[in-house]
């Protein structure tokens, strides 16, 4: 076992990550800016404290789990872990901690092999009770559009129905237009979540995106 980090030292390390995070991810439009390493970060953390959770773990794991989205590695899966591992062992981060917020962020960015992967702690279901979240309700309408616009695809067409599948854990990446997104992976988060709060928190959200397709659909018709 190594020593553990007094609350100082935490505090400093927490600081110097949040810096380096906003750095490297102020100004990127796909959906993986700052803020939203901030929202996650901030809600993380809400969930944690009732949760009872290492609330370091969760911090960090929360501020690094985008370092390297493995979308824009070519899909090695590995790189974000990896980059994770190496900035925090520059900090002098204790080596349990280092594991357990690699295992958290390498559990979040595995999204192949047709198997959802079950979160193996109470800190890893936070973070992704968190993440989660920020993909529904207002703010994820928003990143999904935004996303969508990213990857130059269309809001809606009528003619491209959404693409059912059997199981959350065989998504494939939607390649149409955007409100199919909902369909096939958005509306299906509320089921997915780990925590009371986070339950909790998808059922208020995932109203609000009904409530949104109702309404968007009743436009596209001109019946409102
Ligand atoms: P996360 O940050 O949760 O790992 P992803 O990397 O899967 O999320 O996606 C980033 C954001 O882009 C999310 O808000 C997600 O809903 C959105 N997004 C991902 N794929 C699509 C898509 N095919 N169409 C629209 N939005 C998408
Ligand atoms: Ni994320």
């Amino acid at each position: 076992m190594s020593q553990p980090l007094s609350s100082c030292a935490q505090s400093d390390i927490l600081e110097a990550t949040a810096d380096h995070i906003r750095k490297l991810l102020t100004g990127d439009s796909s959906g993986h800016d700052f803020h939203h390493i901030e929202r996650v970060w901030k809600t993380a953390v809400g969930i944690g404290k009732g949760e009872g959770a290492d609330l370091f773990v969760v911090e960090l794991a929360a501020l690094l789990h985008d370092i390297a989205d493995w979308k824009f590695h070519g899909g090695d899966e590995e790189a974000g872990p990896r980059a994770a591992r190496d900035w925090m062992m520059g900090l002098g981060v204790p080596k349990e901690t280092i594991d357990q917020v690699c295992d958290i962020i390498a559990t979040l960015s595995f999204k192949g092999a047709g198997v959802a992967t079950p979160m193996k702690t109470l800190e890893g279901m936070c973070v992704q009770d968190a993440d989660r979240l920020d993909a529904i309700g207002a703010v994820g309408i928003g990143r999904a559009f935004a996303y969508g616009g990213h990857k130059g695809r269309e809001m809606y067409d009528p003619a491209v129905p959404p693409t059912p599948h059997d199981s959350f854990g065989s998504y494939k990446k939607n390649t149409g237009p955007t409100i199919n997104h909902f369909y096939e992976k958005l509306l299906l988060l509320k089921d997915r979540m780990n925590t009371n709060v986070g339950r909790q928190l998808a059922s208020e959200r995932h109203r609000f995106m009904e409530q949104f397709l109702e309404q968007f659909f009743a436009e596209w018709k001109g019946q409102r």
